[in-house]
Order: C-alpha cells, then sequence, then structure tokens
C-alpha cells in the first residue's frame, strides 16, 4: 500500500476487481464497501476523486461513497503513512498490557506518542510508520494484546520478543513501500 495524490486513478485491475464485487451482490450498496478497501489497497487512501470513481463504478451516487468513507475507521479519507499501526486499548486489551506493548512498540521506534487517551499517535521521523492507541475493540479481544497494521491483525503482543518481532515486521513494510 502507497501514499497517492488526489489525482490517482484507479488501476485497471482494480477496476476490474470492482466489476466482480459488483456482478457478486444483489445490492450495489453491498458491493460498495468491498470496492472501496480495493481502491484503498491501491491508492493508500481514499480521496475525494477516488471516492467518485468508486461510486460511478458501482453505480451509486457519490455521497454514499463519502458516508460509508467517513463512518469506517479502517477506510482513510486523509493521506495516511505507508505503515499505519493501530494498537486496542480498550478494557480486554489494557488489562492483559496494551499500553505496555504501544510503548515498548514506540520506544523500539523512536517515535514519540502525543495525545489524550483514545486519541494518541505519533510517527517515525521520516513519516514512514504511524503509530496510534485508540479505544476501538477490534473484536480480537480473545488474542489480546493486539494491534492492527493495515488492514492485518498482529495478535498476542504479550512479550518483548513478540513486540521486537513486531516492530522488525513494521521495518520491512516500511523499507518495502520504498521500493
Ligand atoms: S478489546 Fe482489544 S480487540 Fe477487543
Amino acid at each position: 500500500m502507497s501514499a497517492s495524490t488526489a489525482a490517482a486513478t484507479l488501476s485497471d485491475s482494480t477496476k476490474a476487481a470492482i466489476a466482480v464485487e459488483v456482478a457478486r451482490y444483489p445490492h450495489k450498496k453491498t458491493a460498495l464497501l468491498p470496492s472501496l478497501k480495493l481502491a484503498q489497497a491501491q491508492l493508500g487512501w481514499l480521496s475525494r476523486d477516488t471516492l467518485a470513481q468508486v461510486a460511478d463504478l458501482v453505480g451509486l451516487p457519490h455521497s454514499h461513497a463519502v458516508e460509508l468513507a467517513t463512518f469506517y475507521s479502517m477506510l482513510f479519507t486523509e493521506p495516511v503513512a505507508p505503515v499505519r499501526v493501530e494498537f486496542c486499548i480498550q478494557l480486554p486489551c489494557a488489562l492483559v498490557g496494551a499500553e505496555e506493548a504501544l510503548s515498548k512498540t514506540a520506544a523500539l521506534l523512536d517515535v514519540a506518542i502525543a495525545g489524550k487517551h483514545g486519541m494518541r499517535h505519533g510517527h517515525t521521523a521520516d513519516h514512514q510508520i504511524e503509530l496510534h492507541g485508540t479505544v476501538e475493540c477490534f473484536g480480537s479481544c480473545h488474542r489480546a494484546p493486539m494491534c492492527r497494521v493495515g488492514v492485518d491483525y498482529v495478535e498476542n503482543l504479550k512479550t518483548d520478543d513478540d513486540v521486537k518481532k513486531l516492530v522488525a515486521d513494521l521495518k520491512s513494510r516500511a523499507a518495502a513501500s520504498k521500493s
């Protein structure tokens, strides 16, 4: 996944994948969310122009795409770092060390976390990796503590080795996004 400009256009392969989603569902509205995810997977985030392109491909008013993109937290309507990490700090995760996992990850990446509870964030000096502490439950409480890296879940972040492995993966993703 890579960041892109507002003028970016969807690739032919993304358009084809969206057409598959549209054909899959009897109601166009149902195809909108997976189509927006496909667009974001290609472009990194969803500009107003991209939302309009997707809405046109699905056959819905542009306002439907805007409403959906601004409702779901996993859809980004502003540019984000190539590697975006969200730690769940809801109570079940907090009770088993979510704060520690976030702090250790930030320390290993030399990231200063700022902001208030549930709205904290920081990024690496090169802006390649963003860390967020969020109060949103990702539905993976049984494998807490956990974080979401893009759309991937990294779970059971219980030990220092677990966190070191996560950090190595984040650095690897950041390096891959530059190439
Ligand atoms: S409370 Fe963290 S995933 Fe549910």
